[in-house]
């Protein structure tokens, strides 16, 4: 994993919410589930880009529609393009763009990203609003783990190894920063899933 801290000047970041509100007002946030037990997440979500991952009763899955809306979901910004090439050298777009909105008391259990069948291509992750408890482990569920705070700007670049190790949030540090007027914090996290 490569942590790239305060790799977003503040301007960028504005930028970047600003960009994220007309996204969140064609393709809302939305409470998924989990599969089987259908029980809520505590995160709410959203996509652009290509294609979204979703969760629901059925499993995880990528779709190029909104759950709710039916509707194709907006682009991802040019200014995010930008931020993955940069981030990750790869020489292939990625095509999605996950939006996770974390209120004050949000958390996301320890998971691997695998639903992509782009196996290897790496993942970028930008964090913005209030600092993060992230929880980095290894490539089991029982390996150890530690623990990253990711602020307002950081990014991630998860290649190589750790494209596969287990992570997840384990809480949300309220009042971190000013830069969304709700508070709480968006992640947006960036995947290629078909091979290129
Ligand atoms: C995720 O693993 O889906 C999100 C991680 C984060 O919010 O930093
Ligand atoms: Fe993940």
């Amino acid at each position: 994993m490569r942590l790239l801290p305060g790799h977003l000047p503040i301007e960028q970041q504005r930028h970047l919410v600003a960009a994220l509100r007309v996204i969140l007002d064609r393709a809302p946030l939305y409470h998924p589930v989990l599969p089987r037990s259908g029980s809520p997440y505590s995160v709410r979500m959203s996509n652009c880009g290509p294609l979204g991952w979703l969760s629901d009763r059925n499993g995880y899955r990528y779709s190029p529609t909104h759950p709710l809306t039916g509707e194709p979901w907006p682009a991802i910004p040019p200014m995010v393009l930008d931020l993955w090439q940069a981030a990750t050298g790869a020489a292939f777009p990625p095509e999605a763009c996950l939006i996770n909105y974390y209120g004050p008391t949000a958390r996301l259990g320890l998971h691997r990203d695998q639903d992509e069948a782009a196996k290897e291509a790496p993942i970028l992750s930008i964090s913005l609003g209030d600092t993060a408890l992230f929880r980095l482990g290894g490539p089991e569920r029982k390996s150890p783990t530690r623990s990253v705070k990711l602020s307002s700007g950081d990014l991630v670049v998860l290649s190589g190894a750790s494209r596969h190790w287990y992570h997840g949030v384990d809480r949300i540090l309220p009042g971190t920063s000013q830069l969304l007027a709700e508070g709480g914090r968006f992640n947006l996290t960036l995947r290629r899933v078909t091979p290129p």
